[in-house]
């Protein structure tokens, strides 16, 4: 297989360095392309969820998603190039999300992106989905956050990096089985509140009381910086089934209850995020916390991790809401790797785990 040098040999850095990135995401249920110049001015930024799709299932059907992404993925590049007013002979290279994600849809971006790449003869960059979550934390700050410890909580993963650069990420921690999303997607299902998850439970708690049941902190004691949440929701269906003796009595449930229960699950999620993002910071000394991914959108986390950040005190620095749940605007991050002329070949594969595969 070519190494990255080769392929830095054929191409160059690229003789359009000030033109304009082309970023594709695909690696889960959101068909997304973004273009994005230089100075991480984003330029246009589409985002065509499939929710709709998938509402019925409570979660994400690997194959209603890929066959979704096919249909979409042309009209959403052409969409990003022409709301940010850029033709196809201005892009200096194309970004596209390789890993991790769901094998089927991540191939039809990689597709995508490596036609464009060897009809336009520009490079491609690969990007680590979970990677470019924490650099939307860079691209809303407007300026330098690293080094930092980094909180990726999204539907697929919960980890703690130390991030040494913008390309220099050590992993910290990381869920041993649900990830902080599939537990408010799990949660919420189990609640009746609808798909996806995150987004009904925030609702939902506003009219509750989040002290009315006191459900498990899972593993806020242990002194490592690993997560679970798979237990929480086992504790929730016990909750729900109550004295039913295993029965599911939803439709009992008053509507307090549900906002009770919504509040104090929600709440037992954050308190653990809170810990472990304190324990980093305390481990590591670093002086700053970056955090994306969709669950980092939760108002609630964000006051509380506001909390930790002053108390420290740190720099907290968080993701805007547009930019925690997927989107191409945070490939932007290709912009570093192409700075240090880490471009992929164009015989890169997809892989559904994080890391890159071996060349
Ligand atoms: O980052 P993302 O869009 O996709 C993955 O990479 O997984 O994250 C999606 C997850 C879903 O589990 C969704 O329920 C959760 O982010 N989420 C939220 C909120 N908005 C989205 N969780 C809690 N509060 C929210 N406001
Ligand atoms: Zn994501």
């Amino acid at each position: 297989m070519e190494s990255a040098e080769d392929q830095n040999g054929k191409w160059g850095v690229t003789n359009r360095a000030d033109g304009f990135l082309l970023a594709i995401e695909s690696s889960c249920d959101e068909t997304a392309a973004a273009v994005i110049d230089r100075r991480l001015t984003v330029l246009s930024n589409v985002v065509s969820s499939q929710h709709e799709l998938h509402r019925d299932f409570g979660g994400v059907v690997p194959e209603i998603a890929s066959r979704a992404h096919v249909r979409r993925i042309i009209p959403a590049i052409d969409d990003a190039l022409r709301a940010a007013g850029v033709a196809l002979d201005q892009l200096s290279a194309v970004a596209v999300t390789t890993r991790p994600g769901l094998v089927g849809s991540l191939l039809v971006g990689l597709t995508a992106a490596k036609t464009l790449a060897l009809s336009l003869e520009i490079p491609l960059v690969d990007v680590n989905h979970v990677e470019a979550h924490l650099f939307a934390s860079r691209m809303s700050a407007g300026r330098e956050v690293f080094p930092a410890i980094g909180l990726v909580v999204s539907g697929g993963h919960t980890l703690l990096y130390d991030c040494v650069s913008a390309t220099d990420f050590h992993l910290l921690g990381s869920t041993i089985d649900d990830a902080a999303g599939e537990a408010f997607d799990k949660g919420a299902k189990l609640l009746g509140l609808g798909y996806p998850g995150g987004p009904a439970i925030q609702r939902a708690a506003l009219s509750g009381d989040a002290g009315a049941v006191r459900f498990p902190r899972p593993l806020i004691d242990s002194p490592n910086l690993d997560f679970s949440f798979s237990g929480l929701k086992t504790a929730l269906l016990y909750e729900i089934n109550g004295s039913s003796h295993g029965r599911a009595v939803l439709r009992d449930l008053p509507h307090e209850r549900v906002y009770d229960l919504a509040a104090s699950y929600q709440e037992a999620i954050i308190d653990v995020l809170a810990a472990k993002c304190r324990r980093a910071l305390v481990r590591t000394g670093r002086t700053a916390l970056c955090v994306g991914g969709g669950v980092a959108a939760n108002a609630r986390l964000r006051e509380r991790l506001k909390s930790v950040a002053a108390e420290l005190p740190i720099e907290l620095v968080l993701a805007e809401p547009a930019l925690c749940t997927d989107n191409a605007a945070m490939a932007a991050m290709a912009w570093e790797l192409i700075d240090r002329q880490l471009f992929a070949p164009l015989e890169i594969d997809v892989t559904p785990g994080l890391l890159r595969p071996k060349r």
